[in-house]
């Protein structure tokens, strides 16, 4: 799925969905995504974010238009993306290195190599002292690592993110988002994250997506020029302060 530089990874053309006969959910969705990229989405809640994730991932069929990944439909490319949603999803029966290690399992990664992963992975996350914990010894920040040390450990070229850091207090969010970040920096895949935090979703992305509801159609799509590395000072910068008030106000436009 490598992609010279200047032909979107993801493409989505008057991209458009709705569940059996019912309305329509989301509408002339028109979107292109370089590799590389961080796309921040944000809508009402019901405005088809993780609709448009799920499509994205193969998950629920397109029911009209064009989603196109390098070339592939969702359900072919299904093999590079990997999903973390809000809730960490942990086998509670198993420790932390056998959690990362399950979907590598799924994937049918030889044995020794889910082995040597899962301590590459552990590692990166931070959790390197505590791979033979259980879930119910683990805080929900730790929790969410394990899911984020689970969904690379495939190597993924694209990572869909739907509110992970949502349950979690914002002490611990702005940490895991520098350490998102700081992940992104090694092994670079290309990202589509929902929020409802317009400041995570300033922070994170390379532009962001605001989506109207009723039907779920783009209002604005807002490129976030701050360079990379971002950290702690980023968000206390006045251009920052800026933008989310930018962004806010986009969003108390659509949520009425
Ligand atoms: N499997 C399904 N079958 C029928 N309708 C669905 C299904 N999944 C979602 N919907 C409908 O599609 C619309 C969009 O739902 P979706 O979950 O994508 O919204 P969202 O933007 O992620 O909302 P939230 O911010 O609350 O998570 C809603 O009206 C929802 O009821
Ligand atoms: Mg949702």
């Amino acid at each position: 799925m490598d992609r010279p530089n200047n032909t979107p990874l993801v493409t989505l053309r008057n991209l458009h969905k709705q569940y059996g006969g019912g309305e329509t959910v989301l509408k002339d969705i028109n979107l292109a995504v370089n590799q590389g990229e961080f796309i921040g989405l944000i809508g009402p809640s019901g405005c088809g974010k993780s609709t448009l994730l799920k499509m994205i991932a193969g998950l629920t069929p397109v029911t009209g238009g064009i989603l196109d990944i390098a070339g592939k439909t969702p359900s072919d490319a299904r093999d590079r993306m990997s999903f973390i949603f809000q809730e960490a999803t942990l086998l509670p029966w198993l420790t932390v290195h056998k959690n990362i290690q399950t979907t590598m399992r799924l994937h049918r990664v030889d044995k020794q190599e889910c082995l040597r992963v899962a301590d590459k992975m552990a590692t990166l996350v931070g959790l390197e002292n505590v791979k033979g914990f259980y879930p119910r010894q683990l805080s929900g920040g730790m929790q969410m690592r394990v899911s984020i040390a689970r969904a690379l450990s495939i190597s993924p070229q694209i990572l869909l993110l739907d509110e992970p850091f949502g349950a979690l207090d914002e002490m611990t969010r702005d940490h895991l988002n520098e350490e998102l970040l700081r992940i992104r920096s090694i092994e670079a895949w290309t990202a589509f994250f929902v929020t409802h935090s317009v400041s995570e979703a300033v922070f994170l992305s390379t532009e962001i997506i605001v989506l109207t509801a009723n039907p779920g159609t783009i209002y604005k799509k807002i490129a976030v020029d701050f360079p990379y590395p971002r950290t702690a000072k980023t968000r206390e910068s006045p251009e920052f302060q800026r933008l989310v008030g930018e962004v806010s106000h986009h969003l108390r436009s659509v949520d009425r």
